[in-house]
């Protein structure tokens, strides 16, 4: 069997929807942008037949896919260009530790890890977590979807080792345990899921502005992506320029005031409110 057929035949994750957790990514990612004046980098870990890299580019990101089982390498190309995607999507075929290592410190503005991380041995989870923390930018964003211990399908943590990995990163939405049935396999997984950013730079504002939007998300009064760039262009954003010296270099550049956001929503109430409608179920249109 050659190594795409097996590839393809393990690869019950598909190539055309991109996952909700991503749809909460980009959200994040607008806002990031939004707020810090400038386009962040985009990192898919183990972008698998790039569903995710696609609707990111789609959004008008541009992505970095990593992905080290050389069977994706041709199916993930033909699936960015059959969407018209492959100037904004580069596609490298390694391990994404081999990756991080050769990338300088704080250069990484959002990684993205929808099903990837459960697959490193314990020594390589530990190296992963630890090379995330020193590439990524100062309030780089961090979406993760991990299979936990309970899966049988995977090499999962329990919440408390993820935890302690995770340790110090702020939670714009909480790490929690979700459970799903797999639409072709039928069977059933578990998982831990979080969108996390690195404690620095503007990661409270930008955690304060996802609570809101994201409520709006869930009541319906936001329904497109469009929408939520209206909604940010309406805020009154302290836009921060970073001037080329700062610029990958996680350090707050030069400050441009134009006028302060009005956070009169209750950080923690909202939070709680999302929590409770996520359990709903409810999401959002593209
Ligand atoms: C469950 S799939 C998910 C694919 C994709 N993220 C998605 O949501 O459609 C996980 C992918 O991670 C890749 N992968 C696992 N370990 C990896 C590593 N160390 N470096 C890069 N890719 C890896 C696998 O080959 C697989 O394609």
């Amino acid at each position: 069997m050659e190594k795409e057929d097996i590839y393809l035949s393990t690869a019950s994750w598909g190539k055309s929807e991109p996952t909700y957790e991503t749809k909460q990514f980009l959200l994040a990612l607008i806002i990031k942008e939004k707020i810090n004046n400038k386009k962040p980098n985009i990192i898919d870990a183990g972008a698998g037949l790039g569903r995710n890299s696609i609707y990111l580019s789609e959004n008008g990101f541009d992505v970095t896919a990593i992905e080290y089982d050389e069977g994706a390498i041709n199916p993930l190309k033909d699936n960015i260009r059959e969407n018209n995607q492959s100037d904004n999507i580069r596609v490298i075929n390694l391990n994404i530790i081999d990756y991080l290592r050769r990338q300088e410190d704080h250069s990484i503005d959002a990684v993205l890890d929808s099903g990837m991380s459960h697959y490193l041995t314990l020594d390589e989870k530990e190296e992963y977590f630890m090379l995330l923390r020193q590439k990524m930018a100062e309030d780089g964003l961090f979406s993760i979807t991990h299979f936990s211990k309970e899966d049988k399908s995977a090499n999962g943590l329990s919440e408390d080792q993820l935890r302690l990995l995770l340790e110090g990163m702020i939670e714009l939405d909480d790490i929690h345990f979700d459970t799903w049935t797999d639409s072709i396999s039928k069977s059933e997984h578990f998982a831990y899921k979080g969108l996390l950013a690195m404690p620095g730079g503007r990661c409270n504002e930008i955690k304060d502005i996802y609570i809101r939007v994201y409520e709006l998300i869930l009541d319906k009064k936001i329904t497109s992506v469009k929408q939520i760039h209206e909604y940010l262009n309406g805020l009154n954003v302290k836009t921060q320029i970073l001037d080329s010296k700062t610029i990958g270099q996680g350090v707050v550049g030069e400050m441009q005031q134009i006028e302060e956001i009005d956070a009169t929503m209750s950080v923690l109430q909202a939070h709680q409110q999302i929590i409770r409608k996520q359990q709903d179920g409810r999401q959002y249109e593209n």
